[in-house]
């Protein structure tokens, strides 16, 4: 018993083995000990169960694996091998069929029906000529049967493939595993990338987006500046010429006046100035020259306004009177305010107050007014389906801008406000989102909110919100600091 690990003497100790009933079918057939493993295997093949209520069974058992450097740890009968297996973990269990209390079969039973002890591999011990028993044994899940008497080789033989076997299907089970570990990590990380690349092209997009429309801005600015810097030349010398018409004219009815004073027309002279009615001619004239210059004023003031609107922002900040800006946005808009067939004129409401000068980057505010107030004019337009001609004459659709000092804060505000069909809380939460739009494909682009909020809050560290009432209208709130 000395080559015996202590597993097993430790067992075999806490029992009472009786070597002088051994039972007569208990034979040992060869008496040579050697050992038929090393020692590195035997540790990684683990332990051997051997359940028998006959004690020279045991014995011989135990001796034969132990003396082969099997582990070996022993049970007298199925219930305490099911004990022992509660806190024991076995590679492989020799199991007899015949045995008082729970027999063999049973004992396999209840083996198989436990998830932890379901796949140890079941020897049966049996005689050899019992065919049955064999049968019932592999019926119930065992993978082979020792025969009574014992062929030590033959058991050393079959313990051996099985635990082999078995370590086999545990290594292979453990490489299943961690091969479903890896494909699972792997589905993981592919759904990942899937998820940032897709996350990236719709960053990717709204960018290009932005970037188109950046630049369509910033050609429209310089093609509108450039049309107004031509259009200024010829309108100062009209305005110069109307200007020399008009004392021109005046001197002429001067001379006129002073002519028919000193003398009178003959009767030729007066026919004709009858005919050109020339007492409406002298009248109406200077009001024509009036109205010319007041045309070539509003000419000069849209082109001031473009170029105001248009400016080309520098590397930093200037100061700038914000109402220009709006002006000339709102100048700029002007076509699209005017009645049209199916609505009558938005009307716009400024309440400005005294606003001091503010640093920052005139063109892109100009932009985030563009963008507010064509929204609201958008909106205005949807809503022409849903209200009626009197209704809209009754409440007409308005756009009030406001400003304001706030002066203990050193900052300003601006209020575009409309009284409009106003927003959810499901479009309103998501306004200021890239790509967000709730208009259609070629209308809508769903960055002129995006962009508004990038200039108002990152380049002017502002704030830009939004106080909306279905039903009732939107207000945008625009607040920048002075300096
Ligand atoms: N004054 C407003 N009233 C109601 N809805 C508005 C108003 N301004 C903006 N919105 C909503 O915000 C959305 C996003 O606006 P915006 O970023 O300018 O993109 P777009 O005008 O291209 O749709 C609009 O589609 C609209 O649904
Ligand atoms: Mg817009």
């Amino acid at each position: 018993m000395n080559s015996l690990s202590a597993t097993a003497q430790n067992t075999i100790s806490s029992l009472v083995v009786d070597h002088d009933t051994a039972a007569e079918s208990t034979v040992l057939t060869s008496s040579t000990a050697e050992p038929l493993t090393g020692p590195s295997e035997k540790d990684q093949l683990g332990l051997v169960l051997i359940v028998d209520d006959t004690p020279n069974n045991l014995k011989v058992l135990s001796e034969t694996l132990a003396d082969a450097e099997f582990e070996v740890a022993i049970a007298t009968s199925g219930e305490s091998a099911l004990e022992q297996l509660n806190h024991t973990p076995v590679s492989l269990i020799l199991l007899d069929v015949m045995m008082p209390g729970i027999d063999g079969f049973e004992t396999c039973r209840r083996l198989k029906a436990n998830p932890d002890t379901a796949d140890i591999p079941v020897i049966f011990i049996t005689a050899l000529s019992d065919a049955t028993n064999k049968v019932e044994g592999f019926d119930l899940g065992a993978v082979d049967y020792i025969s009574k008497p014992f062929e030590r080789r033959e058991v050393i033989a079959r313990v051996r493939t099985h635990l082999k076997l078995n370590q086999l299907s545990r290594a292979l089970e453990a490489q299943n595993a961690q091969l479903q570990q890896l494909n699972q990590q792997l589905e993981d990380r592919v759904e990942q990338r899937t998820t940032a690349l897709a996350e990236s092209s719709a960053q990717l997009k709204s960018t290009q987006l932005q970037v188109v429309q950046n630049e369509k801005m910033a050609t429209l600015g310089s093609l509108v500046a450039g049309i107004a810097h031509e259009v200024n030349n010829p309108i100062g010398y009209l305005r110069g010429s109307i200007q020399n018409a008009k004392d021109y004219a005046n001197d002429l009815c001067e001379y006129l006046a002073v002519y028919q004073q000193h003398q009178p027309p003959v009767p030729a002279v007066q026919e004709s100035a009858e005919d050109l009615d020339v007492e409406f001619i002298l009248e109406d004239l200077p009001k024509l020259l009036n109205s010319m210059s007041g045309a070539t004023d509003r000419i000069k003031r849209i082109s001031t306004s473009l170029r105001t609107f248009s400016r080309a922002d520098t590397e930093c900040k200037v100061s700038a009177n914000l109402h220009e800006g709006l002006d000339s946005t709102l100048m700029i808009l002007k076509y699209r305010l005017k009645a049209n067939e199916h609505r009558p004129v938005i009307e716009v409401v400024k309440d400005y107050g005294d606003l001091p000068e503010v640093s920052c980057f005139p063109g892109q505010l100009n932009q985030v007014f563009m963008n507010v107030l064509a929204n609201a004019i958008d909106m205005f337009d949807e809503m022409v389906d849903q209200v009626s001609i009197d209704e809209l004459k009754a409440r007409p659709q308005q756009i009030t801008i406001q400003t304001r000092l706030l002066a203990e804060h050193r900052k300003i505000e601006v209020r575009i406000a409309d009284n409009g069909k106003g927003m959810p809380e499901e479009i309103r939460s998501k306004i200021f989102e890239r790509s967000f739009t709730t208009k259609e494909v070629g209308k809508g682009t769903g960055l002129g909110l995006a962009i508004s909020h990038n200039i108002v809050v990152e380049t002017h560290e502002g704030r830009f919100d939004v106080e909306t009432v279905v039903g009732q209208g939107s207000t945008f709130v625009i607040c920048l600091p002075i300096v």
